[in-house]
């Protein structure tokens, strides 16, 4: 292939990762009735929308919204937890993903809250083959923030929501099962955000599911990997009493890379009005639980705002963005008894749906974490390891210096590629009976990129 038309190649893609095809459900337009209803009918309001919402598009790309695969399954309502209810092959030219593997869709049966089925989508990508063994080793990956809407589902993206991240593994031999978390493109139940304790059974069962798509296909061991949200996920899994089963072949262990684990320590470290926008997010985790306590996190005109993320399908960055415009970005500045509240609620829900919270980890398990990760604060995750140890788990903790957030997880690759690989192939791990840390420097310090929001 020649420079030129290599550089026609890459110039199509480009063009294909901006555009967005009108039909999408996320990060719509806001009409004249909605900026009226909802209070954001000033320029500023208007506007930022705008910037933030173009920021979100090109994560989905111009790949299509498959409405059809979405929709809940008819033998969904027969169902049990891991039961396969659709399979569907991807045509990969539509998609960025490692060349020569191949993509799939599937919608499967997962465990909601108060052990409700729920059904959940995600998609498998098998790679072209492996050469470690005649079975493929399979890595359960869970995602970070991309958002709460049914409209923002990681499966939907051109690149299956690819950061430096999943795309990692499929190179070395890795076949991934990557959950959407059940809410996210199916809308059968609302998505809940942030919560280990139920995205950790999305994670697991998506496993069960995928060996139902493929028989015989994959290696009995399997383990898992997950960024930010999706590491609070891997941390509930750890903890999870079903990893301890063989329901799902043989779970050997995760790996939890800046992982928002105990929300209530996490949102001590780091005050949330310097919070890269994450108010919206915080009344979702409480409201979309029904939570006993609901904590009062945005002022009343933010709130009003607040019903604009499911109407616009607000993604990653737009909902961030829904409040710059409003005094402290639409944070409350609480009184003492509102601050009493709040804390009442992030430490109950921590308690009810955290990780790191006293439960017994069942697995091998590492955590990797920035020491300067501006979104997951490493205090939080020391009290969380801490705290873990103390109960007598085996937590191994890599403590990574001058890394963001969302540089942790590629950053990281070479540790976590062969922490996987061994625990597959059965490598005992080193220091086994002990919590350990390790602390990682870099080679030069990373020139700053910017701060994610994953
Ligand atoms: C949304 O608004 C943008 C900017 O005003 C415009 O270019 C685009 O065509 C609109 N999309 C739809 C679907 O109306
Ligand atoms: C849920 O999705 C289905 C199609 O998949 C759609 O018909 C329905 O309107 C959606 N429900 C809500 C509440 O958005
Ligand atoms: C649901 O239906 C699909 C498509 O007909 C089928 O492949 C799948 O096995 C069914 N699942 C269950 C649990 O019945
Ligand atoms: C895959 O998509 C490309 C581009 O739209 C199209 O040309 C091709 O026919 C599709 N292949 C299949 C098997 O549908
Ligand atoms: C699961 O399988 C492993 C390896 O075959 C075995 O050692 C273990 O005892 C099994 N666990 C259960 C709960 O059956
Ligand atoms: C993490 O939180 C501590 C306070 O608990 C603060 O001093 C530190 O600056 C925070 N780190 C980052 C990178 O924001
Ligand atoms: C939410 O919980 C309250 C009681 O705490 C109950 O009255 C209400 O019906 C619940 N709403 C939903 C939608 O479940
Ligand atoms: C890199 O990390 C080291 C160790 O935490 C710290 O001393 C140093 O100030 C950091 N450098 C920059 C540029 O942030
Ligand atoms: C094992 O622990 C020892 C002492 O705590 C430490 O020096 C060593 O680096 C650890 N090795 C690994 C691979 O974690």
């Amino acid at each position: 292939m020649t420079v030129y038309s290599l550089g026609l190649l890459l110039a199509s893609l480009a063009a294909l990762v901006q555009a967005q095809q009108p039909n999408r459900p996320n990060d719509l337009n806001i009409t004249q009735a909605q900026s009226n209803a909802y209070g954001c009918s000033s320029k500023a309001c208007l506007e930022n929308l705008q910037t933030f919402e173009a920021l979100d598009r090109p994560i989905f790309g111009d790949a299509p919204f498959n409405y059809d695969f979405y929709a809940t399954a008819d033998n969904f309502t027969k169902s049990k937890p891991g039961d396969l209810l659709k399979l569907q092959r991807q045509n990969s030219t539509l998609y960025d993903i490692t060349p020569g593997s191949s993509l799939w869709f599937i919608q499967y049966t997962s465990v909601g809250v108060g052990g409700q089925p729920v059904p959940s989508t995600g998609f498998i990508l098998l790679p072209y083959l492996s050469e470690a063994s005649n079975k493929t080793p399979l890595i359960s990956y869970a995602h970070g923030t991309i958002g709460t809407a049914a409209a923002c589902a990681a499966s939907s993206s051109y690149n299956g929501y690819d950061y430096d991240s999943w795309k990692l593994l499929p190179p070395h031999g890795f076949a991934v099962v990557a959950t959407d978390y059940a809410g996210l493109g199916n809308n059968y139940t609302t998505h809940k955000y942030g919560n280990p304790v139920i995205n950790s059974e999305d994670v697991y069962f998506a496993v069960v599911a995928a060996r139902k798509a493929f028989p015989n296909v994959f290696t009995t061991k399997w383990a898992s990997l997950g960024h930010s949200q999706g590491a609070g996920a891997i941390w509930g899994l750890e903890e999870n009493p079903r990893v301890a089963s063989n329901q799902s072949g043989e779970y050997v262990g995760g790996v939890a890379v800046a992982p928002s684990a105990r929300l209530n320590d996490l949102l001590t470290a780091a005050p949330l009005s310097e919070g890269y926008g994450f108010g919206p997010l915080i009344v979702n985790i409480f409201q979309s639980l029904n939570f006993s306590i609901q904590p009062p996190v945005l002022t009343p005109e933010a709130m009003k705002r607040y019903p604009l993320m499911n109407a616009l399908g607000l993604c990653d960055n737009s909902y961030a963005g829904l409040n710059f415009d409003l005094p402290n970005h639409g944070i409350l500045k609480p009184t003492p008894e509102q601050d009493k509240t709040i804390h009442e609620a992030y430490t109950k829900f921590q308690d009810q749906y955290g990780a790191a919270t006293g439960r017994k980890g069942y697995k091998d398990f590492l955590v990797i974490q920035s020491h300067d990760d501006e979104i997951v604060n490493y205090t939080a995750t020391i009290k969380a390891y801490d705290f873990a140890c103390k109960k007598g788990n085996i937590v191994h903790l890599s403590v990574y210096h001058n890394l963001t957030h969302d540089e942790s997880m590629a950053a990281s690759a070479p540790e976590w590629l062969k922490w996987l690989s061994d625990r597959i192939s059965g490598v005992p791990l080193a220091n086994a009976t002990k919590c350990t840390i390790q602390q990682k420097t870099p080679l030069y310090v990373p020139s700053r990129s910017g701060f994610g929001l994953a």
